[in-house]
């Protein structure tokens, strides 16, 4: 696959920082927005939302790759010539998703901030809860949001609304040194159990110096990590009405926790993992010093570009479950959202549509870039699915969303990232952990969740 040859390195929230060296070959496809004469600058305006032709916008965004090429201004380049009328400015966003968004908190509530925003998709019930992020299904058909893969509108949703644009896609996957299974004559690992134990002979027998390395420190990666083993384990977060716990909640977290920390106790996994983002975890693995690596979607395109010693030697699977099968994976991705205070809101719903129609999406998922398109459409096309390894293994994984409908997901989520990382550090046992991130929890909710 083309992205073979990019070179690449990790940015500190664990996205992809990739280097490519051109896009020849890019597709560039039609529009699949209406670009009628329209020069609106407001939603008042009486042009149709997401026709504008000229106009000036500013978008914060965190790197997806940067090097030789970046995707964000591959973007914006084709974008402009598009329409070269509207020109959009980059704003460098934080890297750290928890930064990203405690930032755009303070500027968009202040009154400031950028037109448009890439967010998390853990996002939009708080963005929405607090009037940080416009309703988009205000201003776009229903028909625009039905192209989307499923579950990623719904996602995007808070209260009847849709807020969020589905840009890109992550899930979970776990990345293996298939030349090592081959010449120890072992499987793909289906279970968490299979997986310690090939990890231990791979290790023991000196070919690598870790066995599995994955998400572990206090932030939100730990929290998408910890919910794989959660939903496998058959548990959910909150309670049917979103107003505190559900009773499967302490039993799932137990044993999700448990063979979390497990890992580290019988050597499979490094003693540094509570300090382990996205990016500690890759390194491990294109370093050749981890045989396996829970990681998202770009795990498989960094792992096989220049500057990785294990190129060409990877494999990429679901994650294992406890009783065999594919295991669960979280979804993560982030998506397009509109501050309330632009004043271009026709420029932005036709920028949104542009990175979000078929030819933005192309961009992200082919030639140098390996993204999980959100298009169904371009999902599904040969050329795409061709090249992406990852993407042939999506219809093979579970997905488990994170419990992102309350806008008091940061505290959620912040109850159970601080207890898995204080539990894989070994200052708090499974069940002292489990027990506070029930209350923490609880307490976030305070009893008025959704
Ligand atoms: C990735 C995911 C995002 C998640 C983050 C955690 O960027 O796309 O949803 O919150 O990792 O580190």
């Amino acid at each position: 696959m083309a992205s073979l040859s990019t070179r690449t390195r990790i940015s500190d929230h664990g996205r992809r920082t990739r280097a490519a060296v051109t896009v020849a070959g890019t597709a560039m496809v039609a529009l699949g927005v209406s670009v009628a004469g329209a020069s609106a600058s407001s939603p008042h305006s009486s042009s149709p939302p997401g026709t504008a032709m000229s106009g000036h916008i500013t978008w914060w965004s965190s790197p997806i790759s940067v090097g030789n090429l970046d995707l964000r201004t591959a973007w914006i380049k084709a974008f402009e010539k598009q329409y070269p009328k509207i020109k959009v400015t980059l704003e460098a966003a934080p890297t750290n998703t928890d930064t990203n968004r405690s930032t755009l908190e303070t500027q968009i509530s202040g009154g400031a901030g950028p037109d448009v925003f890439m967010g998390d998709v853990i996002w939009p019930a708080q963005f929405a809860a607090h009037g940080l992020a416009v309703p988009l299904s205000k201003y776009l058909p229903k028909s625009y949001f039905a192209g989307f893969a499923p579950g990623l509108v719904a996602g995007a949703t808070y209260k009847g609304q849709v807020y969020g644009a589905p840009l890109f896609e992550d899930q979970g996957f776990l990345y293996y040194r298939k030349d090592l299974l081959r010449k120890d004559h072992l499987k793909v690992p289906t279970t968490w159990a299979q997986l310690a134990s090939e990890a231990k002979t791979i290790v023991k027998k000196g070919q690598t110096k870790e066995g599995y390395v994955f998400q572990g420190a206090d932030y939100e990666g730990a929290t998408c990590n910890f919910m794989e083993y959660f939903a496998d384990a058959g548990g959910s977060v909150l309670n049917s009405k979103g107003t505190g716990l559900a009773p499967s909640f302490k039993a799932a977290a137990t044993k999700a926790l448990g063979q979390e920390v497990a890992f580290i106790k019988s050597g499979v996994s490094p003693k540094a993992e509570s300090t382990y983002q996205e990016a500690n975890a890759m390194n491990d693995f294109q370093n050749g010093t981890a045989a396996f690596m829970r990681n998202w979607d770009y795990g498989y395109s960094t792992a096989n570009s220049t500057g990785s010693k294990v190129i060409g030697k990877v494999g990429v699977a679901p994650l294992p479950s406890f009783k065999g099968g594919a295991g669960y994976s979280n979804i993560g991705g982030w998506n397009m959202y509109i501050n309330p205070h632009s004043k271009n809101i026709a420029a932005d719903l036709t920028f949104i549509k542009w990175l979000t129609g078929k030819q933005g999406q192309l961009i992200e998922s082919t030639g140098h870039f390996s993204e999980i398109p959100t298009l169904s459409a371009v999902r599904n096309m040969a050329k795409v699915k061709n090249g992406n390894a990852v993407l042939k293994i999506v219809p093979k994984t579970k997905l488990v969303p994170r419990p992102a409908q309350t806008p008091k997901y940061a505290s959620v989520s912040q109850a159970i990232y601080q207890n898995v990382s204080a539990a894989l550090a070994g200052t708090k046992s499974v069940s002292a952990a489990v027990s506070s991130m029930a209350s923490g929890i609880s307490s976030a909710l305070g009893g008025n969740s959704l």
